[in-house]
């Protein structure tokens, strides 16, 4: 299979995580006959030192024309107090906006050796294993212009959703649903905003076409609550654009840490741009020591819902897990008689996992 692949490092350990998923992308192509070219952008803080914008066209234009997108992570404390339509996260939301990137699949499931890395206790998060469905084009991050008021004492943010918007992002959490244990979570804050109570409607209404599935409403904060105290009880989440986000990042303790979670944003035709749901962390930029777990977890991601090449995916997920459960880890995460490795022998590891265990299944089908 031929594929282009636009990599946007972004900032921060952007740059750091970008390189091995293209180590272990370069990997599987090797082991697998497919051809894999890479074109890099600027995007973020990196993209407005460079061409002044957090976004050129020239960016645009090529993620446009990719077979998919990879990107690292975009900010950092030197853009912190630009204007608003000059900051890196501009970036961001502008690429999901243009490539139309509605729906944010966010897995979050707890690798067994890991557990007690969570702050959670091991009981809790034990069996962990749930799917956030975020809205990635609407609401809050995509009213009218935010604006300040009356002396830049009053300010305004406008949360907005057309039905189609909800429709479509409530149809992938039902799809999801039925391909996972059946049961969607809507969370929303039905009494107070009017949005969520249009969102509790359409989720009402579509409920007759998908019957193989559970419905539940929960409210934002309950979920918030419910998530850390009783995670097993969810399947599949659906939300917006800001409950997702949030969300997503609480969740994200159940696994140990942020550095292990990957994300995929879809189109409907399935074009899609992968990222970790971590940030560009200045704190440890440039050090080498940076978990690549969630993004190359992320490429697993892209071979599946853009490239539909589901073997090659699960090699990536098993090199992940086997790599774990001999007890390497980045210093994010703290393990008792862990192996502490960098981000270049952490990713050295998978790759050798990838080439290996293709090797095998070789020689067994070769010999059989
Ligand atoms: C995420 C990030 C982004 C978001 C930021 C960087 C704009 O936090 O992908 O979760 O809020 O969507
Ligand atoms: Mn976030």
């Amino acid at each position: 299979m031929k594929k282009r692949i636009v990599l946007l490092p972004g900032d921060g350990i952007g740059k750091e995580v970008i390189d091995s998923a293209k180590d272990v992308l370069s990997a599987i192509a090797e082991e697998f006959n497919h051809s894999f070219s890479f074109d890099t952008h600027e995007i973020g803080g990196a993209a407005i030192d460079q061409y002044g914008t957090p976004l050129p066209e020239t960016t645009v234009e090529a993620c446009t024309q990719a077979d998919a997108v990879l990107l690292g992570a975009v900010g950092g404390p030197k853009w912190d107090n630009n204007p608003s339509h000059l900051r890196p996260e501009r970036g961001l939301l502008g690429i999901r906006k243009a490539l139309d990137l509605y729906a944010n699949l966010r897995p979050i499931k707890g690798f067994k050796n890991l557990l007690h890395a969570s702050p959670l206790k091991e009981e809790v998060v034990s069996g962990s294993d749930l799917l956030i469905v975020r809205e990635l084009t609407g609401g809050l991050y995509f009213g009218t212009p935010s604006e300040r008021r009356d002396n830049g004492n009053a300010v305004v943010d406008t949360l907005s959703y057309s039905r189609s918007e909800i429709e479509r992002i409530v149809d992938k959490g039902f799809q999801a649903a039925q391909q996972r244990r059946g049961l969607l979570t809507s969370v929303d804050k039905a009494n107070v905003l009017e949005s969520s109570k249009l969102w509790r409607e359409i989720v009402e209404e579509k409920k007759a076409q998908y019957p193989d599935v559970a419905v539940e409403h929960v409210l934002v904060d309950a979920a918030a609550m419910k998530l850390i105290t009783n995670p097993t009880q969810f399947d599949v989440i659906v939300t917006e654009n800001l409950f997702g986000d949030i969300l997503s990042d609480e969740a994200s303790v159940l696994t140990g840490s942020l550095g292990m979670l990957p994300s995929a944003s879809l189109r409907e035709d399935g074009v899609g741009l992968y990222e970790p749901v971590h940030g560009s962390a200045p704190d440890i930029a440039g050090k080498g020591v940076a978990n690549p777990v969630a993004m190359i977890l992320s490429t697993a991601l892209m071979l599946r819902y853009s490239f539909k090449l589901d073997d090659e995916a699960k090699v990536i997920e098993d090199a992940v897990q086997s790599v774990l459960d001999a007890g390497f880890h980045t210093a994010d995460l703290q393990v008792a008689d862990g192996r502490l490795v960098g981000t270049f022998e952490m990713t050295k590891l998978i790759v050798d996992y990838i080439k290996s265990q293709n090797a095998s299944k070789c020689i067994a089908s070769c010999y059989f």
